[in-house]
């Protein structure tokens, strides 16, 4: 990344699909882990355009789509998901826009808080974070997969 190249982000367009399961494949190692069918990279982007698609941006370099990030406001809280950034171009502040770029689109909406969930595996990133003013909730996070993602539930 040199000087003379402008990095734009703008709203995530259908026609981006392709180059971003590519950044997201090697970005995140999980959308390359066919045991776990529900990281399935198009059908997060086919659910995201079905909601808050204006909330769904790409980070370009040189016409490349080298970032993106993805929010979410539930009238209470709002979200950021799958950060990232092409790993040729890290350490340039793309991450730090991209978080930026996020964090207005939701105060425009009114939120008045964001979370996000940092995989403990990449307990490295809290610095990334705590950079720009995130702090660690006193929360436990738990989830449970519905519809044809349910897990059975325990015999009891
Ligand atoms: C996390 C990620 C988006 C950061 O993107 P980036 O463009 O490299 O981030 P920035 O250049 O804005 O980094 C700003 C600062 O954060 C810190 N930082 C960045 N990446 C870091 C990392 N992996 N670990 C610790 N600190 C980090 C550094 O202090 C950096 O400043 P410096 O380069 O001057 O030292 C990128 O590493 C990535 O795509 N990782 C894989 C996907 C992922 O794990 N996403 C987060 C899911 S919760």
């Amino acid at each position: 990344m040199t000087t003379n190249t402008t990095l734009s982000i703008r709203r995530f367009d259908a026609a981006d699909t392709d180059a971003v399961v590519a950044l997201w494949q090697q970005a995140f190692p999980e959308y390359r882990d066919m045991t776990r069918p529900q990281r399935n990279p198009h059908l997060s982007i086919a659910n995201k355009l079905a909601t808050q698609p204006e909330l769904f941006f790409v980070a370009v370099l040189d016409e490349r789509i080298v970032g993106t990030v993805m929010g979410g406001y539930d009238g209470h809280r709002g979200w950021m998901y799958s950060l990232a950034v092409d790993q040729a171009v890290r350490r340039h502040g793309i991450g730090t826009r991209l978080v930026a770029h996020v964090e207005s689109a939701l105060t425009v909406l009114g939120c008045p808080k964001l979370n996000l969930q940092v995989l403990s595996a990449k307990a490295d990133l809290q610095a990334f974070y705590e950079a720009l003013g995130y702090r660690a909730d006193a929360v436990i996070s738990l989830g449970k997969r519905l519809g044809e993602f349910a897990e059975a539930a325990p015999a009891g």
